[in-house]
């Protein structure tokens, strides 16, 4: 087949995949972006996004996209190492960046890829990963806010990202290059401007990368994200969905309605119920029972990571009609 067979068919898949990488980055930046002016809207889109089957079938085609990529630029440099040993473009002009990128591609290539590893785990593995599985952790995985805080709290993060985006700016510069370079477009007027187009745009979308890294460290420093008072009440509306299942809708509304220092005082107060040893004795036979606990204890695991530090407060009770009996 020409795309596999090809020298020029294995180069297309190249400048195929990356531009589809690029169009992907474009669009991830767009989204921080809109955590920074809008977090709520940016925790919604989360949630829309989780594990439902169009974005799965979008995490599959992007992971498609990043394997090809990766696999065809191995490939192809095995095969013009073989060629022409390290002489691996007939034309020589390139410009300086260019240039120190394409003799470096590999180490680039494998600070991307640790960056990606590292990001994964901070991020996918937490949000979608934990939707597919069904398994559950502290935090709602359509709370997108909380896993920034959770990434940016730590030190080392910003320094890893900067890193990584150095690297990325670098390998998108080669890359936009070798593009048109590789598959022989070079001699045209246009091709040249559209080569500056592509450095701008990458360069742009990096910019916007390291400015949102700066923001996000500062803000889940300051705490923002576990104290804001607006995404508190998105974080608790998240719970919603558990009460209704082992409470029932009654249950979930208060928790959805009532403002966020009120249910969170009086959860723990039902939790604290459920849990003590009198209820375990009385609830032996209930079957509800133990779902019940479990979310309670679940809500509170969470309080508890938005209120660390915080001193305690007593509130009114809107869920009286739930006690263990
Ligand atoms: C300030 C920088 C960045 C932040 C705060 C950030 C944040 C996030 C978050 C919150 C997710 C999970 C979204 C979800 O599953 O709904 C995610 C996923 C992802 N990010 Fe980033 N990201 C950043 C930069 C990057 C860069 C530079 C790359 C690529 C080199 C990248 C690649 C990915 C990929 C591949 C996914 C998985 C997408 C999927 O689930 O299909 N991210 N990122």
């Amino acid at each position: 087949m020409w795309l596999t067979c090809s020298s020029v068919g294995r180069k297309f898949i190249m400048a195929i995949t990356g531009a589809c990488l690029v169009l992907f980055l474009t669009f991830h930046c767009l989204m921080n972006a809109v955590c920074i002016i809008w977090p709520e809207a940016y925790n919604t889109i989360c949630e829309f996004l989780g594990a439902n089957w169009y974005a799965l079938i979008a995490s599959v085609g992007l992971a498609v996209l990043f394997i090809l990529h990766i696999c065809y630029a191995l490939w192809l440099t095995v095969q013009n190492r073989k060629a022409r040993g390290n002489v691996r473009y007939a034309i020589e002009h390139r410009p300086a960046s260019v240039e120190w990128s394409s003799k470096n591609m590999l180490v680039l290539g494998i600070v991307v890829l640790a960056f990606l590893v590292v990001h994964m785990i901070q991020f996918w593995s937490k949000m979608q990963l934990v939707e597919i599985l069904g398994s559950h952790g502290t935090l709602p995985p359509a709370a997108g806010t909380l896993f920034i805080q959770e990434a940016f709290s730590q030190v080392w993060t910003p320094i890893v990202y900067l890193i990584a985006f150095i690297a990325l700016w670098f390998h998108l510069q080669h890359g936009f290059w070798s593009m048109f370079q590789s598959v022989g477009w070079d001699n045209t007027a246009w091709i040249p401007r559209l080569k500056k187009i592509g450095n701008c745009w990458v360069s742009i979308v990096i910019a916007l990368f390291v400015a949102q890294a700066i923001v996000f460290t500062v803000k889940a420093h300051e705490g923002y994200y576990k104290t804001n008072p607006e995404l508190r009440a998105q974080y608790k509306a998240l719970l919603a969905p558990a009460f209704t299942e082992s409470f029932g809708p009654d249950a979930a509304q208060a928790v959805e309605l009532a403002p966020y220092d009120q249910i969170s005082g009086q959860i723990r107060q039902m939790a604290e119920n459920f849990n003590s040893e009198q209820a375990q004795v009385y609830n032996a036979n209930n079957p509800q029972f133990e779902p019940q606990k479990q979310t309670l204890n679940a809500a509170v695991a969470l309080f508890d990571y938005l209120e660390e530090g915080e001193t305690e407060t007593a509130e009114e009770n809107p869920l009286q009609m739930v006690q263990p009996q």
